[in-house]
């Protein structure tokens, strides 16, 4: 194995170049590679300044994440910088590409810094559960002052080369960011100059004032849904106000290895892998992926221009087909009116959206115009009938090999593909709404979809932003599926005496973006009305009915959209007000089904919301539906408003421990054995003393 740093002394300047592919984290080889380097250059006479360098796309990307909960290895980072800023001659720091979280540290250790303008300069440790823990809560306030710290710190967020120019984190920022030529050339001027070096950590303690910092802490608990990391950070950082240097950095150290201890910050770096591992499918190991660039869209409702509105802004040409040319024209103002959102969240100029609009956008009545399209994608309405005659249609005008997508969220897509004389072509590409914000794409994968338009749905998922999943074909596929599941759970409640205002209210309190019954009014009332009538055949005798779903939807409270649903949304609010006639409703149900209420605590609430969801997460994988429980634990974060710190529900259902799990749903059976019925693999891996993260990497 090559070493990953090296030191070359190019007339009097010594260059010290990481190279430890893909994003040189910084390692214990890294670390202690970089510790000799610097003792070199110390011990170097004929070498007057230092630079830093990282090699390939990027300056450094951090510590090394796959070492975090594992016995820490000598040298540490806060000692390699450290040694840095000890140095008694220059070092320069020359950053391309990004330094992030040790890799900003190591640049804040060095005396100089200087950036490519592509360069990035970030400390995004709390991401991960963390805080910067090699000096860069104590070094980042003294040069930067503690607001514009906290707000790097607490966020997360990279600045720019222009950025860190204008906050002198930098000292020049070139264009050309060949940092090797440019670091030796700013060498030589330190050389010249005789430059002295300049410690970031003797700079004197940042001004941050009691009242600042209170306003920063109130600010981040109301903005923290349970995550702790934002909030110890500014502890760090309020120690750095407080305590000279070597006191600071032994109270970041300390703050930092109590973070390290916590499941939050296990969950995090949880999701980091899984929503990389989500692509990484062995069957697709080395397939080529077919060119996309022309996509077709059938429908220009809310979801098929969504979906339009996501190509375009990934820079794809659009052909969208509707009935008529009414159809067509209101399917284009809808999309116009996105892409004007676009350019109010930054995504887009006007310059950008008029290309879009007069050479990349085809909304147009007839379905020949799709003749070229390389993926085509139906979002009509969700009947088998009306998909089938959609199909058929596409596939006698689609080219050979253009792939044939479903947006459908439940219908059976192998039945769609049998219409066609192409089923290896045909595939589900689930999208949630509004299309083009949501990240979520579901892959679907019907019995004889070829895997190589698998890889290649893949490839475009990538190329529009999103992350995506791959599901099997099942009544809800992954999401949907678990989300009625566990929504059926709150039902039961419900039906057993706890208020619907409490149980949203228990599971924000657990870290979920929103609960089951404001995500019910946000999605409208007569989704749940469909989806009940639609299974209404399959209803087995000892399923509890929640009749008072169906009044709210006979009572038109179809939710945000008429201003009433669960909660009273007075004024076009988007924000719920509790209402006693929904209780009221709820009351009678109760009573005609014969229920005499109870109580419910927060803590059974969430106990059988997380059981359910779990239970059938579990079923899903053992039907083959979801490859791995990474997949489903990264549909829940990005689809469904699961805590991204809790690492998604089959993570906490092993960081709880499965036998406990099981033991709830054994519980909640003594009550109700129809519901609660164990899944087979859930007894399985309990049998086994084994946890689902055995089946992440099989
Ligand atoms: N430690 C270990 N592995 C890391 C890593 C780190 N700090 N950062 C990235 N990687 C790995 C990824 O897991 C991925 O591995 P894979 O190819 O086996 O899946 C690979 O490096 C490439 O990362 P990816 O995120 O796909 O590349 P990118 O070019 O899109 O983004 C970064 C590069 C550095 C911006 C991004 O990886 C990132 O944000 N990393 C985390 C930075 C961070 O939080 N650092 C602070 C650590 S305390």
């Amino acid at each position: 194995m090559s070493e990953p740093v090296t030191y070359i002394n190019d007339q009097g300047v010594a260059l010290i170049t990481i190279a430890n592919p893909p994003v040189n984290a910084l390692s214990q080889r890294v670390r202690a590679g970089l510790l000799a380097a610097v003792q070199q250059f110390g011990a170097d006479d004929s070498a007057q300044v230092a630079v830093i360098l990282g090699e390939g796309r990027l300056f450094i990307g951090g510590a090394d994440i796959s070492e975090f909960g594992k016995p820490p290895q000598a040298p540490s980072l806060p000692d390699v910088i450290n040694a840095i800023e000890s140095c008694d001659k220059p070092v320069v720091a020359a950053v391309h590409g990004a330094a992030l979280g040790g890799g900003f540290e190591v640049a804040l250790g060095a005396h100089y810094r200087i950036a490519g303008a592509d360069a990035r300069f970030g400390l995004p440790e709390v991401k991960l559960g963390l805080l910067p823990g090699a000096g860069g809560t104590q070094r980042l306030p003294r040069l930067v002052g503690v607001e514009q710290a906290l707000t790097m710190i607490t966020s997360g967020t990279p600045i720019s080369a222009a950025q860190a120019l204008e906050h002198a984190v930098v000292e020049q920022v070139f264009d050309d960011s060949n940092m090797r030529q440019q670091g030796l050339d700013f060498a030589r001027k330190l050389q010249q100059q005789g430059a002295p070096v300049r410690r970031t950590g003797e700079l004197p303690r940042p001004a941050g004032d009691a009242a600042l910092l209170q306003e920063w802490r109130t600010r981040l608990e109301r903005s923290a849904r349970g995550e702790v990391a934002a909030l110890v950070a500014l502890d760090a950082v309020s120690a750095a106000t407080r305590l000279d240097l070597v006191e600071g950095l032994a109270e970041e150290r300390r703050l930092f290895l109590s973070l390290m201890d916590t499941p939050q910050r296990a969950g995090l770096i949880h999701a980091f892998f899984a929503e990389r591992q989500v692509a990484k499918l062995p069957e697709l190991a080395g397939l080529e992926s077919m060119k996309i660039e022309h996509i077709g869209v059938v429908g220009g409702g809310t979801m098929g221009a969504g979906i339009a509105t996501s190509a375009l802004l990934s820079g794809l040409q659009v052909t969208l087909v509707e009935r008529d040319q009414e159809a067509a024209d209101k399917a284009r103002n809808t999309i116009t009116g996105y892409l004007a959102a676009a350019i109010k969240r930054g995504k887009l100029n006007e310059v950008q959206r008029e290309t879009i609009l007069n050479d990349r956008l085809a909304t147009v009545p007839d379905y020949n115009a799709l003749a070229d399209a390389d993926l085509i994608i139906e979002a009509v309405f969700e009947s088998m009938e009306v998909k089938q005659s959609v199909f058929k249609t596409l596939d006698s005008v689609a080219k050979p090999g253009a792939i044939l997508a479903t947006n459908t969220s439940y219908l059976d897509i192998n039945e769609i593909a049998s219409i066609t004389a192409r089923p290896e072509s045909v595939i589900g590409l689930h999208f949630f709404s509004p299309a083009h914000v949501m990240k979520l794409l579901e892959v679907v994968v019907a019995e004889r979809t070829a895997p190589e338009r698998v890889a290649s749905a893949f490839i475009l998922a990538k190329r529009l932003g999103k992350t995506a999943v791959r599901a099997g074909v099942c009544d809800g596929f992954i999401g949907n599926r678990l989300l009625s599941h566990y929504r059926t759970a709150a039902d039961h409640m419900l039906l057993d005496g706890a208020s619907p205002y409490q149980i949203d209210k228990a599971l924000k309190a657990y870290g979920f973006a929103m609960g089951p019954y404001a995500v019910a009014d946000l999605a409208g009332l007569d989704i749940g009305y469909a989806t009940r009538q639609r299974k209404a055949a399959d209803a087995h005798p000892r399923d509890r009915y929640p009749a008072w779903a169906d009044e709210l939807f006979h009572l038109g409270r179809l939710g945000q959209k008429t201003g009433k649903g669960y909660y009273l949304y007075p004024e076009g609010s988007r924000q719920g007000v509790e209402d006693p006639e929904v209780e009221a409703l709820v009351a009678k149900a109760r009573q005609q089904a014969g229920i005499n209420p109870r109580t419910f605590t927060d803590e059974e609430i969430v106990s059988r919301y997380m059981a359910a969801m779990i239970n059938e997460g579990a079923r899903v994988l053992e039907e083959g539906i979801a490859q791995r429980p990474l997949d489903i634990d990264v549909v829940l974060l990005y689809g469904y408003g699961f805590p991204r710190w809790r690492g998604g529900p089959m993570h906490t259902a092993d960081q709880r421990g499965l036998k406990a799990v099981l033991a709830d749903i054994q519980r909640f059976a003594e009550e109700d054995d129809h519901f609660w019925q164990a899944a087979p693999l859930l007894e399985k891996l309990v049998e086994q003393d084994s946890n689902f993260a055995s089946l992440n990497h099989p």
